[in-house]
Order: C-alpha cells, then structure tokens, then sequence
C-alpha cells in the first residue's frame, strides 16, 4: 500500500520540557489535538539525520491511551522517512525489554533500532484521568541525554507542522507479523513480534536457570511475584512460570491492564498492599503462611520490591547484598564486577561492600542515565538506587524482574548445599548476614507528595541558607540532645561525570553527620502535578549488639531533627508524609 507525506500545520504547547524519564503528564493533556505529534515530530528533528532509514521501537507498559499513540507514531515515523518500527505485541515492552531490544535485537540484514519511544509514565497511575508519558532512549539503549531532551523541548516551542502519512490503516498490533507500506522514500514496515523474546534470551544469558529451577522446585520454597497489573505481567508468567517451572499460584496481578486495576502501580510497601498482606507485612494477620519470598515490578518492570516473609529489604540494602554476592551466584559475573555505583540518596551499604571488595565505586545523581555513562566505558558492572532501581550493565536501563532473578539467584545459591526438606537460608538470613559482615545502614524515605511548587522551593531555598550556619544547627540538636552526633557539613550535591566531563549541580542538599549519617532533601523530577518533596535519613551501625533494632527507633531522632531543620509543617501544610518507605 502506498502514501504520501502529509504536512500538518500545528502551534507550540508549553511545557512540552522532557523529565527525568521522558515527558510525563495527564492522559486529558496528552489527547489535546496535536499534542503528541508536536512532541513525536520535536524528537524525529532532533535526531535529524539520524531519522532516513532507521529503524524505531515504538511500545510501552501498555497503560492507557499507549495504543492510540502507536498508531500514531506509526504514521508519522512513515513521513519521516524511517525504514521499519518495531513493537512488541499488543504495544508491550517493558522498559528493560525496550533497552534489550535496542542493544540486541537485529533485522533480517543484521540491522540493529537507532532508538524507542516508550510509552510509560513507570509507577504513576494509568487511565483516562491519570498520566500517560513518551519516554526516547537512544542507541547505547539508555534514556536520552540532556542534550537531546533540551533539543527537543527547544523544538517544541517553535514547532509550526508535523508530517504524518494519513493513508496508513492502523496496524493490528494483537498479532504477530509485518505489514509493508510504499512511501516517497522507498518501503516502510512495521514488525509485531514476541514482547518476551530478546528479553528473555538476554536472562538466559546472565542466569543460571537450572540452579533457580532447582530452588523453585523445592516445595519447602514458596514465592510471590505482583506485577501489580504493569507490563511485569507477561515477563513474570514466561520466565517464572514457563522457564523456570514456578507453581502459576505465585503470580499476583500478572495481567496488565490499561488502568493498572486501578492502583498505583509502585512496588513498595505503600503501593503494593496485596504483596504486603500475603507477606505478612499488613496491618492485619495475613489469611495463610506467608511465602519464603516477594516480590514486585512497577508499571513498566524497571523497579523492584524484594520481600522475605514478614521482611522488608531496603532497595539500599538489596543493591549492596547483590554486588557483594554477585561474583559466586551470578555466571554474567564471574569473571568480577567492574566497578558499582549508587544515586547519591542511596545508603551507603553499597559503599562499605565495595571498600571489601576493592571495587571501583562511584556516587552519582539520582537517574540511571549516570550510570549509563560508566557502563559504557566499562566503569561499572552493578548498581543501584534507593528509588526501588537496581541493575547492571546488560542493558541501560533499571530492571526490575533482573532483580528478582539476582534475589533468587543468590537464594539458591546459599542453599545449594540443602539437602531435600532441610531448612533453607531465608531472604532475612541472607540480611542479617549480610548486616553483620559490613554493618548495617538504617534507611527510611519520607515523602511529601504534590506540595504546593512554591512552597517547596522556599523549603529548599531555607535549606541552602542553613548550609552557612552548622553550628547554631548543632547547638539545636544539642538542645533537642537525642544522642545524635553533630553536623560535620551541609552541601548541594554536585557531579562531574568522570567519563564526558560534564557537570550536574544541585543534585539534592545535604548534611552530613560527625558518625556518617546523612539527611538529604532533594525535590523529585518524576512527579506530574506540584512538587514532591523527598527527605532521606541514614545512619550507620557497625555495632553488631545494635543491628537488630528496628529501623523506625534506630532513626527516630534523625527524623525528629530533619523535620526542625527544614520546618517541613510550617513551609508544606503536611504533619505527615504521603508515603514513608
Ligand atoms: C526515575 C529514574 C530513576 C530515579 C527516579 C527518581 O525512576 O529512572 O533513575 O531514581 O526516577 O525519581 P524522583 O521522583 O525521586 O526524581
Ligand atoms: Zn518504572
């Protein structure tokens, strides 16, 4: 079937400016008339030449209004002159399956996507009144750089027309298979294939599956996966239940839906209410024994949760016990770890592994392209954030079921020696342990969700203004004396990329303690309504009589001083966080 390049005239929308993780509003913002194409058109100048002959990946977490925009895509990748788009089928493809498939997945002549529109807004809620989001990732398979996104959002605001070949039907994307189109420059088509298959491959590749079979065969162990009804769904049902033989009963919420079934679809123990019951982490008594362990995947399977029966495991925590086992229980990693690197807000459980391990360590700002950087100079094999990411240079992206398949990896191999019915080492064995080896770093996040923007920036600003005055903060913690150590130093985090020099500042404001604790306050860059208000507390326990206390005492008098110091009530209205993880 042949087209034509249709020419649209169009008027700049404001705020078109891509986030963190590409741009991100309200499904009612995205479906104002030529909204989409102005942003799809912004991104193809941007890439200019790149465009002629390429080949694109266009899918997503499959959350409302993902289909419309395919279609769409699809039509105007046509126009633009791109040779072939790629979508997973249904419009599927998880975030890490996306990098996957930029960095792995070749055409009939070895061909390879120059990059993806995805369609994810992560862990925000879907449906006709919540958030939709397109996201690029580039050739390396990693989220666009600033310097494109800025191309991009410069685009935006001067964009007069769009081109879009209106002659082509919409593409059934139920089914497999390709359908070709005749366009001014040549053919155009669009391949449907398995939204599992290069991603799957990619796990096979990095695992032991026979040694997790092994385990997940052994009725003593007993597992929950919650998709929370994301894209984790179909990757979870081919991996744990088809390749891996796990009892279909311990998936959870594994079908995706449009609206997420209504939830929020963001693994931790706010969000993931039905994980949390069955674990035995509910306010109430869960109905049956909790299973040995628990997991759970955000809207697009980037993040991850990971549980023990009645056991949270701090993100913190779960990138540091990863690395530290990760040469003996890992074959991708056998031959050593690079180097590992954490977001600045991350505990320093990873730190303290590293100096053991002498491995190379960097502290970065919060947002994976930073460590995408490291991972492409071949600076660092494994890392993590306290935002529920954890991963590793297979691909450029965070990966949630990688994660559950690193968890279930090191379980198996600490009780490769059971014997059949004998007791296994537990996910809260394999903590403590680990606790007791490096220290322990007790860890919480409070979150102020969509604060009045205004607000939140004078409480920012009030934080930078105290940076000058350490000693009357000291003598305030003295006053308050909770036996807390005094501040040795308030700072903005600041980052210099050791690979392309570039600087990033204002990463997040900081106090740093005498004893190694830490306050940071830093304000989110995902949200798509206000401001979100994010402070995070730590401190550090080597003393192995003191580990076993509970997180919400050990940090107590930290939480008491960060709400003084930053009059978080008086500046937000807010007597308590939205979310406290
Ligand atoms: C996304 C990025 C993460 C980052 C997180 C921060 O999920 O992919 O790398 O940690 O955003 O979110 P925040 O809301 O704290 O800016
Ligand atoms: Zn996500």
């Amino acid at each position: 079937m042949g087209f034509v390049r249709a020419v649209q005239k169009t008027t700049p929308f404001d705020g078109q400016k891509p986030g963190t993780s590409g741009l991100r509003k309200k499904v009612t913002v995205f479906k104002q008339l030529h909204y989409v194409e102005n942003f799809v058109q912004a991104t193809f100048n941007a890439l200019s030449e790149k465009v002629q002959g390429s080949i694109i990946v266009v899918s997503g977490d499959g959350r409302y209004f993902s289909k419309d925009t395919i279609q769409i895509i699809i039509k105007m990748a046509a126009a633009n002159g791109v040779k072939q788009i790629w979508v997973g089928q249904n419009g599927l493809l998880s975030t890490p399956a996306v990098s996957a498939v930029i960095r792995n997945r070749v055409g009939p002549h070895g061909e390879k996507a120059t990059g993806a529109f995805i369609l994810t807004a992560s862990h925000n809620p879907g449906g006709p009144h919540e958030d939709f989001g397109i996201k690029y990732n580039t050739e390396n398979g990693g989220p666009a750089l600033e310097s494109l996104t800025d191309k991009i959002y410069s685009i935006t605001k001067t964009i007069k027309e769009y081109y879009i070949a209106e002659e082509i039907p919409d593409v059934d994307i139920s089914k497999c298979g390709t359908s070709s189109f005749t366009g001014p420059s040549g053919p155009f088509s669009v391949v449907v294939f398995d939204a599992t298959e290069d991603y799957v491959k990619l796990m096979k590749h990095i695992f032991d599956f026979v040694a997790i079979k092994n385990l997940l065969l052994r009725p003593e162990f007993t597992f929950c996966f919650d998709a929370l009804h994301g894209v984790a769904g179909i990757y979870a049902q081919k991996i744990f239940v088809e390749e891996l033989s796990a009892n279909p009963g311990f998936l959870l919420n594994c079908v995706p839906k449009e609206d997420f079934g209504g939830g929020h679809p963001d693994p931790n123990l706010t969000y993931a209410k039905e994980l949390v019951q069955r674990m035995g982490l509910g306010k109430t008594a869960p109905a049956a024994e909790p299973p040995e362990f628990g997991a759970a995947a955000d809207g697009d399977a980037d993040r991850n949760m990971v549980l023990g029966k009645r056991f949270f495991v701090t993100p913190s925590d779960s990138v540091a016990i990863i690395a530290a086992n990760a040469v003996g229980a890992i074959p991708y990693f056998k031959a050593g770890l690079k180097g590992v690197a954490r977001s600045m807000p991350t505990s320093a459980a990873l730190d303290v592994v590293a100096k053991a391990l002498n491995l190379k360590f960097f502290e970065v700002p919060t947002g994976w392209k930073f460590f995408g950087n490291l991972m492409d100079a071949g600076m660092c094999s494994v890392c993590g954030e306290e935002s529920f990411g954890t991963g590793s240079d297979h691909i450029r992206e965070k990966d949630g079921i990688w994660a559950v398949l690193a968890w279930l990896s090191i379980l198996a191999h600490k009780n490769r020696g059971v014997p059949a019915g004998g007791k296994l080492m537990t996910v809260e064995d394999i903590v403590r342990q680990h606790w007791a080896t490096y220290g322990r770093h007790f860890y919480t996040r409070y979150d102020y969700e969509n604060v009045d923007a205004g607000a939140a920036k004078d409480l920012m600003a009030h934080l930078v203004g105290l940076q000058s005055s350490i000693p009357d903060i000291n003598k305030m913690i003295k006053e308050i004396n909770l036996n807390v150590a005094c501040v040795a130093k308030g700072d903005e985090f600041e980052y210099k990329d050791p690979v392309d020099g570039s600087v990033s500042k204002h990463q997040g404001i900081r106090f740093l303690f005498e004893d190694g604790s830490r306050l940071v306050f830093r304000l989110s860059g995902t949200g798509s309504e206000g401001a979100t208000i994010r402070l995070y507390i730590e401190q550090y326990q080597s003393d192995p009589s003191k580990i076993g206390i509970e997180s919400r005492v050990a940090l107590a008098p930290l939480v008491e001083i960060a709400l003084k110091l930053s009059k978080m009530e008086a500046f937000t209205g807010r007597s308590s966080p939205t979310v406290i993880t």
